[in-house]
């Protein structure tokens, strides 16, 4: 339920099991097929009443969260205030982080889809789904799988989303790393290294063990085509990857455009003991535990 003067939403982060990316658009962006599951770890956004705008951060690496109007929260704010007519909002948005910050997994899109989900109770907009949805894809690439959560196909630049069944539980380590990649610089790199990308299609063979919740099918047919340029740009996330696997997953990938890593478990038990092998290796900032799927943004 929502009080009148606060409303909390929690929002997941994400992993990606395939991000097939072809080549350069014209205006810049590549066309993906990009698998989303939404994972375990959240972020928590709370709107207020405020005299003037104002935002807020706490949690690990929130010192490098932007707390002006360039913050996707503060923006998702923004553009639901201008289609309702509501001029400049006068509320405090509160980030509680707890998903890595420039790590790949979707934080800032999960922020703005808890602001534009929270701005929308306080101020009894009740925007459609559909409205919703558009608004999360003005605002960016990931943002529209943020709000709904589970497991979704993303063609477009990701935007254009078709959700999947998932048949079980997946269990991830995400191991933080110390220092962030720019998506863009990520990007550049893949285009530099992959001048002849081919149109991205999504792999049947990984929707059907996302389908049956077969965790060494999903093992042997997660991919990253971005996970070249990553490592191109950050090589010691070799030595991550390469711990993982020795701590017994049975996958390791860079998650996104990095530089988190993300290792799938065969179970719980499993889960944990790769992160602690990856803790105890010492080729990570944090090593966490997550299952998957999570629900999308959650009014709380
Ligand atoms: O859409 P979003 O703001 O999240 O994208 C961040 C950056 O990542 C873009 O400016 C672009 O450089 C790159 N990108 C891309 N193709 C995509 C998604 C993102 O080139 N499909």
């Amino acid at each position: 339920m929502t009080s009148d003067t606060s409303v909390t939403v929690r929002v997941p982060a994400k992993v990606n099991v395939q991000l097939a990316v072809g080549g350069a658009r014209p205006d810049g962006f590549h066309d993906l097929a990009n698998v989303f599951l939404a994972v375990g770890l959240y972020d928590e956004v709370t709107v207020s009443e405020a005299d003037a705008f104002e935002l807020t951060c706490t949690g690990p690496g929130s010192d490098q969260v932007p707390l002006d109007r360039t913050n996707l929260a503060a923006r998702a704010a923004y553009a639901l205030a201008a289609r309702h007519g509501l001029g400049e909002p006068t509320i405090r948005i509160h980030i509680a982080k707890d998903i890595p910050v420039a790590g790949g997994m979707a934080g800032g899109s999960a922020d703005a889809a808890g602001a534009l989900v929270a701005c929308d109770a306080l101020w009894g907009t009740n925007a459609s789904r559909e409205e919703l949805l558009d608004i999360c894809a003005e605002l960016g690439s990931d943002v529209p799988f943020s709000l709904v959560g589970g497991a979704a196909l993303g063609t477009g630049r990701g935007e254009k989303l078709e959700l999947l069944d998932v048949g079980g539980e997946f269990w991830w380590v995400f191991a933080a790393a110390d220092g962030g990649l720019s998506t863009p610089a990520v990007y550049r790199e893949f285009d530099r290294l992959s001048p002849d990308a081919p149109d991205p299609v999504a792999a049947p063979a990984l929707l059907e063990a996302l389908r049956t919740g077969d965790v060494e099918a999903l093992a042997a047919t997660v991919t990253n085509d971005l996970q070249p340029a990553a490592l191109s740009l950050f090589p010691s996330l070799k030595d991550t990857l390469d711990a993982g696997t020795s701590a017994g997953a049975l996958a390791a990938l860079v998650s996104g455009s990095g530089p988190t890593t993300a290792f799938l478990a065969a179970d719980e038990a499993s889960a944990r003991r790769v992160a602690a092998g990856l803790a105890e290796a010492g080729v990570c900032r944090t090593a966490r535990v997550a299952p998957s799927p999570a629900p999308g943004a959650t009014l709380l």
